[in-house]
């Protein structure tokens, strides 16, 4: 991500989910905000970057109907149907940890994520964490005052440059209690992210996060990265990484994942590649979904021996539980 911009694939995650509510017949999510967090001026932007990468035909044929530039590229975008599945797949997580007794949501890299606006009937008592680069949280916050919405007392921004500072300095800036189970979400973030940084993020969500505490996670099968990018993104991402400016930086090995997370004190409890994200959400569907295989989306919990029963009957750390 350039260092001073806002990110340009959040503002393109976010008319994702967008056009997913408006335009598949069967829609996963009910995401309006998708469109409004997005000035016109940016998504003119945007549709000029896509007619200047087409040859002289295509552009063409694009200018016959301007209207529909940007929605045909997000539609045909690589990453459309996994940007949709992971947010359902989070929110149904979210959703089962509530019920549990979650009273604390976190997204690492929150981008143009609507949900603290969309607040669903089984999220009124969350306390809501939005964590993101200092350029792209602020154009957020900017971007919801424009449009005339004052968000309440429990939604929380944390600005932080995860590739600088450690996720739990981030979080003890803000009202975030660590001796209550949590819920984090960490979607498209970890592919622009080194390892290091990586591995030190998932190390903080195990250190932060209460037992019972649970994460959802989006990764890139690091054979794309041996590969060089040919196995199942091939040149689709190549060209919309060109677009947006944000190359991947590093993946995970589906195969050393459980351990990977182990080593930092999680504990893997689901990893579903794109093949498994779409039979489950929607290959078969009228929605057509199939994200990439390589890409996939994974559910881990905050190890711990021997939960005990905190405050208000939710689990809580056991202080002589292993960390790693
Ligand atoms: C593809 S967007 C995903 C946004 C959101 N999670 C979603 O699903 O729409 C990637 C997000 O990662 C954030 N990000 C990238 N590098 C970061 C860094 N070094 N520190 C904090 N956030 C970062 C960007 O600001 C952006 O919001």
């Amino acid at each position: 991500m350039i260092e001073s911009s806002r990110s340009r694939t959040a503002l393109a995650t976010s008319l994702m989910r967008a056009l997913h509510s408006r335009r598949d017949p069967s829609p996963l999510l009910d995401d309006p905000w998708g469109d409004r967090l997005v000035p016109e001026s940016e998504r003119d932007r945007f549709g000029q970057r896509i007619l200047a990468r087409m040859d002289s035909g295509a552009r063409a044929a694009a200018l016959r109907a301007p209207g529909s530039i940007l929605d045909d590229f997000l539609l045909t975008n690589v990453a459309y149907a996994g940007v949709v599945i992971r947010s359902r797949y989070t929110e149904d997580g979210l959703r089962e940890a509530t019920n549990r007794g979650t009273l604390q949501y976190v997204l690492i890299g929150a981008g143009l994520d609507s949900f603290a606006l969309r607040r669903p009937s089984f999220s009124r008592a969350l306390e809501i964490f939005e964590i993101d680069h200092p350029a792209t949280q602020a154009f957020k916050i900017q971007r919801i005052k424009d449009c005339g919405i004052s968000l309440p007392a429990s939604v929380h921004f944390v600005s932080a440059d995860l590739a600088n500072e450690d996720l739990a300095t981030a979080l003890a800036r803000s009202s975030f209690r660590r001796d209550e189970p949590a819920f984090f979400s960490w979607l498209g973030v970890a592919v622009y992210l080194t390892r290091e940084a990586n591995l030190a993020t998932l190390r903080a969500v195990a250190s932060v996060g209460a037992a019972g505490s649970e994460l959802v996670f989006t990764y890139v099968d690091q054979i794309e990265f041996v590969s060089g990018g040919s196995r199942s993104l091939g040149d689709a991402n190549a060209k919309a990484v060109a677009m947006m400016g944000e190359p991947y930086v590093s993946g995970f090995d589906p195969k050393e994942i459980a351990s990977d997370l182990m080593h930092v004190g999680l504990e893997l409890i689901e990893d579903l590649d794109g093949t498994k994200m779409s039979e489950r959400y929607g290959r078969t569907g009228a929605n057509a979904l199939q994200p990439p295989v390589c890409l996939h989306i994974a559910r881990a919990r905050v190890q711990s021996d021997q939960p005990v029963v905190g405050r208000m009957g939710r689990a809580k750390r056991n202080p002589s539980a292993p960390r790693y």
